[in-house]
């Protein structure tokens, strides 16, 4: 890495041949007797806008951390970009483009819009605890913070403590954090929580430019179902474990099991 332009250099596309770019095969995951994922089988492409929902329990989250690792499978297997990552750290599927967003807001909350973002692009570059960097070195990591600050519509923010922004933008604040880290697969669990009407707005668009823009294969966990049927190409609802059903958002929305089990409950 001593290429300075290719330190921060965004990832290349990816080559055409694998058929899908995240593949679970009968993934399980036990807590002691509580199945919280139950042989799921899941394949999403790249370039694809997909969510997943279901009710308070169903295993979304688990679901995130067996993709990215945070929790073993208890059984089955998972792949991406062709190769089985079921035994590979979470540091591992990182480097490998699968990055993902917390429920809960994660920033650096006493540094500011631009360093919390520069702290991200100095990892990703490795170039984190060095001393001093070379100007051009230094000036090729502000040039991909101001891109980011850009892409993500924060630049007239960039100075701004990020403890002190509005929730709404402390959440954008972690999307370019996860975008620093160059995801070939971002996932995102409820972007959208605990946001008002305006924020929300703000992050759907956020969330669909990545994807028509950037061309970027997103994952989200959501639960407003206006906000999924409006963005989403397929929809996958799990339902204590298992995938109820998969489909478009006007599959989902005819399907009984899904209005018995989910949509029911929210009206
Ligand atoms: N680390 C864990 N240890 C024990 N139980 C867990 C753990 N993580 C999740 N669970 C349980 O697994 C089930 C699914 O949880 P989760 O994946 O968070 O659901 P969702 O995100 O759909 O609300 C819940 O019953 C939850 O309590
Ligand atoms: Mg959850």
């Amino acid at each position: 890495m001593n290429d300075a332009g290719a330190v921060v250099a965004r990832r290349a596309p990816a080559a055409r041949a694998s058929p899908a770019l995240l593949r679970l095969d009968n993934v399980s995951r036990h807590f002691g007797k509580l199945q919280a994922v139950q042989d799921v089988s899941f394949a999403m492409n790249e370039g694809e806008l997909r969510a997943v929902i279901g009710p308070n329990g169903a295993g979304k989250t688990t679901f995130f951390n067996l993709i990215t690792g945070f929790v073993p499978p208890t059984s089955g297997d998972i792949w991406f970009d062709g190769k089985n990552i079921r035994d590979r750290s979470v540091v591992y599927r990182v480097h490998k483009g699968i990055v993902r967003t917390f429920q809960i807001t994660e920033v650096f909350p006493d540094l500011s819009v631009s360093e919390n973002v520069r702290v991200g692009v100095e990892t990703a570059a490795g170039l984190n605890g060095r001393p001093w960097l070379p100007r051009h070195v230094r000036g090729d990591v502000e040039r991909r913070v101001d891109e980011l600050l850009d892409i993500v519509g924060l630049a007239n923010k960039a100075n701004r403590t990020v403890g002190e922004l509005a929730h709404g933008d402390q959440r954008v604040v972690e999307i370019a954090l996860a975008l620093t880290m160059n995801p070939r697969l971002l996932l995102l669990d409820e972007p959208t929580a605990g946001m008002g009407d305006t924020e929300t707005d703000h992050m759907v668009d956020l969330v669909r430019r990545l994807h028509d823009e950037r061309g970027l294969s997103i994952l989200f966990i959501e639960h407003d179902m206006s906000i999924v049927f409006g963005i989403a190409q397929k929809i996958t609802v799990l339902d204590q474990g298992r995938v109820l059903a998969e489909g478009s958002a006007a599959d989902i929305s005819a399907n009984e099991q899904v209005r018995a089990a989910y949509l029911g409950e929210a009206q």
